[in-house]
């Protein structure tokens, strides 16, 4: 399969008997072969389960599998205790009490940033290219409707499309331009806790590094009305060497902040 312009090996399978259909239609969606899960053919292989799709790297040292989820433990617990309005993000973004700006996140990713500016009252467009990337986003998005907890935000304020965010962002008519761009391109050196580490070193793998994050920050830069905010490693120097308005640095990262 060509994924971001590079050869990708990846299979899909069934964890299941009941899972066959579901496995065989994604097969189809996607154009890449069904295989028993046991397989150690392929470097990347999509499992379908009852639980959701997750996305494994086969091999030894090999990081475990991840599922997109919006009401996991570990975003249900960055929903309740991440610090509200008061978080860096939403710092960046310029969140204010009653006020519940459109943003494009042109980099959704696993779409954590994504699920928390919606839950923190923004309604959000999440971009991501990666076919493999967007069938774990819509898999998501499909089990968080079902849910009491998600549902609503779902609903009314997350929204996604699997495109290119610099076809998409191009195409915009002046009366479209959302208050908000958000872009958390992948960094080359990016360390991070164990856990994030594990899922950035799967989407490196998988998507590789987003070389033309540049270019996409100068379109983005054209087609917004408040501010456009770049999400980077602590210490990596500013995308496209274009010096922010302003920066929200943290333990880890820091998000640049170019006012319109
Ligand atoms: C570091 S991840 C983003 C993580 C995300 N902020 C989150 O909270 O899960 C970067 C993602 O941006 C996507 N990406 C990079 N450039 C893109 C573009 N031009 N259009 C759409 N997606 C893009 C990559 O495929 C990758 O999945």
């Amino acid at each position: 399969m060509i994924h971001n312009n590079k050869s990708l090996s990846i299979a899909v399978c069934p964890s299941g008997a009941e899972q066959y259909d579901n496995a065989t239609g994604l097969s189809r969606k996607l154009s890449i072969p069904l295989m028993p899960c046991e397989t150690e053919e392929f470097e990347f292989l999509l499992q379908c389960s009852a639980n959701g799709l997750a996305l494994k790297q086969t091999g030894k040292d090999a990081p475990g599998p991840i599922v997109v989820s919006f009401t996991s433990r570990t975003m249900t617990y960055r929903v309740k205790h991440g610090g509200g309005r008061s978080q860096a993000l939403a710092r960046a973004i310029g969140l204010k009490k009653g006020r519940q700006p459109t943003v494009i996140d042109a980099t959704a990713g696993l779409g954590r940033d994504s699920y928390i500016l919606a839950f923190l009252g923004c309604h959000v467009h999440m971009l991501e290219r990666s076919p493999i990337l967007a069938v774990l986003l819509e898999d998501a998005l499909y089990r968080a409707e079902q849910s009491e907890q998600a549902a609503e935000i779902i609903k009314n304020r997350l929204l996604f499309t699997h495109i290119d965010s610099k076809m998409y962002l191009e195409k915009l008519q002046q009366d479209e331009y959302p208050d908000i761009i958000y872009l958390d391109p992948m960094f080359p050196e990016r360390t991070k806790s164990s856990l994030v580490k594990k899922e950035m070193r799967l989407l490196r793998g998988l998507a590789g590094d987003d070389q033309d994050a540049a270019e996409l920050f100068t379109i983005a830069l054209g087609c917004v009305q408040n501010r456009v905010v770049v999400k980077r490693p602590r210490l990596a120097p500013p995308l496209g060497s274009i010096t922010p308005s302003h920066q929200i640095t943290g333990k880890t990262s820091r998000f640049d902040i170019y006012l319109i």
